[in-house]
């Protein structure tokens, strides 16, 4: 991810989360936060290119912390984002990463599914986790 790449991301993180990281998030996670890994996947129609996912994570030591990640509405539910996670994943290993963590919202089945066919289980709950509804988290982990 750029700095070119932030309007779009918000695009995507604004038609994905009821919390949307603002601007600024985006830039300190690129240009200033030395831990923070940011993503993006691309397509390239030749003429122009097209962000259709996001992701940024945290490394810390050997573990990774997954701190977002959203696939553009128009390309779900076609494997992008099992591709998009294990290819982020993989560069983590690359760094020395060797367990990755994350929260997701006990409702989300679709990510849950996701993770949990990447190998994540569950470890725990935080009860209303997050501010909106008060809705809880999964606390899911992964061996990479
Ligand atoms: C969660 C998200 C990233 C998954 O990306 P995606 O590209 O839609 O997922 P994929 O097409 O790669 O599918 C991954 C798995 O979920 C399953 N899946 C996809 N859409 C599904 C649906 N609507 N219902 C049930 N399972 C579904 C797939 O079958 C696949 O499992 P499989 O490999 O066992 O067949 C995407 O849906 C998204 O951006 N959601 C909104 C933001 C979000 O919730 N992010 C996660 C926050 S923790």
């Amino acid at each position: 991810m750029t700095n070119e790449d932030i309007d779009q991301v918000i695009q995507i993180d604004e038609e994905s989360f009821p919390n949307p990281w603002p601007k600024h998030s985006y830039f300190y996670e690129i240009n200033e936060n030395t831990n923070s890994r940011a993503w993006v996947m691309e397509i390239d129609s030749g003429d122009k290119k097209e962000i259709i996912a996001m992701a940024v994570l945290w490394l810390v030591l050997d573990e990774v912390h997954i701190g977002t990640i959203a696939v553009h509405p128009n390309y779900r539910g076609i494997g992008m984002g099992k591709i998009f996670l294990s290819e982020i994943l993989e560069n983590a290993f690359e760094e020395g990463v060797i367990k990755a963590y994350l929260e997701v919202r006990k409702s989300n089945e679709v990510a849950i599914h996701l993770y949990e066919s990447m190998g994540f289980q569950i470890d725990g709950v935080r009860k209303e986790y997050y501010r909106d509804n008060r809705e809880d988290a999964l606390m899911m982990s992964c061996e990479i």
